[in-house]
């Protein structure tokens, strides 16, 4: 019983630095387990962030209606900007030694913003604004969350990256949200 207990801790140990053999071990200040969660919260984070970005590009493409100029510009300076960050939310993901989700399958069950398949085919472009200021909303939520952890884990170069995510997705919204007022 002691011994597969024993076994047991190694790996769980083996789960949280997984670093190939013979690579030295991690030692930036931050202990494996407050690691592996402030990671885990960033690959949450970074799920709803592509999400977001996905559904801000597929509007930039099925935008119609008199806004069509407007919001397609609007829509591209967006997922743009989106689309540059995607990479250093999953870099910093792997500095803290852990791999980031790259695939749909894992998107999809990760993040919390829904997907409206059906919508591009009857979509008015107010919709289309609706659900952007949800998911801007929505990303802005779990970045807090995930803001609080790297807080009490003093990981200040994720309190950083989420700080200014937080800066622009707020200002997002907010764009948003005033075109339907
Ligand atoms: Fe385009």
């Amino acid at each position: 019983m002691a011994k597969k207990k024993a076994t047991t801790k190694k790996a769980a140990k083996a789960a949280l630095a997984p670093h190939a053999d013979g690579a030295p071990a991690i030692d930036i200040g931050i202990n494996a387990k407050e690691r592996a969660r402030i990671a885990d919260g960033l690959s949450h984070f970074l799920a709803d962030s592509y999400t977001l970005y996905l559904k801000t590009h597929n509007f930039h493409w099925n935008v119609t209606g008199s806004m069509f100029n407007a919001l397609h510009t609007m829509f591209e300076t967006q997922y743009t900007e989106e689309w540059t960050a995607l990479d250093e939310i999953a870099e910093r993901i792997r500095a803290l030694g852990f791999n980031a989700p790259g695939s749909y399958s894992e998107f999809a069950r990760l993040t919390t913003i829904k997907e409206e398949p059906g919508l591009t085919n009857t979509a008015d472009w107010r919709q289309m604004v609706g659900q952007l200021v949800s998911g801007n909303e929505a990303v802005c939520r779990t970045a807090r969350e995930v803001l609080e952890i790297a807080d009490d884990a003093d990981d200040a170069p994720t309190e950083d990256l989420l700080t200014q995510r937080l800066q622009t997705h707020e200002k997002y919204a907010w764009m948003l949200r005033s075109l339907l007022q």
